[in-house]
């Protein structure tokens, strides 16, 4: 379940993020319950530029739905998380700046915001990457890539992203523990593209990658097309068919009732859910029966 908290609930800045990605980002104190948690927050305009047109960001809710499927599927995500709305004179100034840039007709007065609990441990990206000098970056990406297409989880995480249309798990979305376990972040790419609409979801022509399995497949040719990681991405799909069935579907529904009308709720569960069907997925695995 995710939380949804007013302004009130925020406490106060933290020393800003080592690593970052493009979206303004910040840290600070959010009360939660009787807790309070050390948090990355990203606030977020209500709208975003298309060409000439504004329109609606749903990057909000492809977050929170993105951390209720994955949740609900019992994948590692951030222990808390949720949207709070903050008031502009709370958000740190050069995140200000920041979104004064990208918020179409200059600054809100407020700003929904993601939350999630800070995992202290770095991303795939920070730890193996960004650290390493210059001239042995590209060297330990293809360790990694290497790495990644030998561990555990990596096949069910990019199974995870080809159902929901993640087009944005680079290497700075999943963080990695001491013991090598991988946490899933940043779901704002969910469909696609934030500017996702829920009737068009199949037919949106939105540009679309598979970031980690391009990243694995060019360093380790042929990974996924290779009958192990076939059947481990066919149980993926299975297990996430069962959890969905079981919660996930229940979780969705209850994010999506949130910010959408009950016929765009419909479409965006009969989208998930028909790829969850075993003729599609057998198909898209390369599991032809
Ligand atoms: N809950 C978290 N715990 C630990 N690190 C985080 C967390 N959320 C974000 N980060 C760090 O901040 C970076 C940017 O956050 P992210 O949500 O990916 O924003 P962006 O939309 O800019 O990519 C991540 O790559 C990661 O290093
Ligand atoms: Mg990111």
């Amino acid at each position: 379940m995710i939380q949804v908290l007013g302004s009130s609930a925020y406490t106060g800045e933290l020393r800003s993020p080592q690593s970052r990605g493009i979206s303004p980002l910040f840290r600070g104190k959010i009360s939660v319950g009787e807790a309070s948690l050390r948090c990355y927050i990203k606030p977020m305009p209500d709208t975003v530029k298309l060409g000439k047109q504004v329109v609606e960001n749903r990057e909000v809710l492809s977050e929170a739905l993105g951390y209720t499927l994955a949740k609900a599927a019992n994948y590692a995500v951030p222990d808390a998380a949720g949207i709070i709305m903050l008031k502009r004179e709370q958000i740190p100034e050069s995140v200000l700046e920041h979104l004064n840039a990208i918020t179409p007709g200059g600054l809100q007065q407020d700003y929904l915001a993601w939350f999630s609990q800070d995992m202290q441990h770095p991303s795939l990206l920070k730890r193996h990457i960004d650290d390493a000098p210059d001239f042995l970056k590209d060297l330990q990406l293809k360790r990694l890539a290497v790495r990644l297409a030998a561990h555990p989880e990596t096949p069910a995480i990019v199974t995870f992203d080809e159902w929901t249309e993640n087009s944005d798990r680079n290497l700075g979305n999943l963080l990695e523990s001491a013991d090598g376990k991988l946490t899933l972040i940043d779901h704002g790419r969910l469909f696609r593209l934030p500017i996702w609409q829920a009737a068009t979801l199949s037919t949106s022509g939105l540009p679309l990658s598979n970031v980690i399995r391009e990243l694995v497949d060019a360093c380790t040719p042929h990974w996924s097309n290779k009958t192990p990681t076939k059947a481990a991405r066919a149980m993926a799909y299975n297990s996430l068919a069962g959890t969905w069935r079981k919660d996930g579907q229940a979780a969705a529904r209850q994010v999506l009732e949130e910010f959408l009308d009950s016929s765009d709720v419909t479409h965006v569960i009969a989208f998930l859910e028909s790829r969850l069907e075993p003729a599609h997925y057998n198909k898209v695995v390369g599991l032809l029966i």
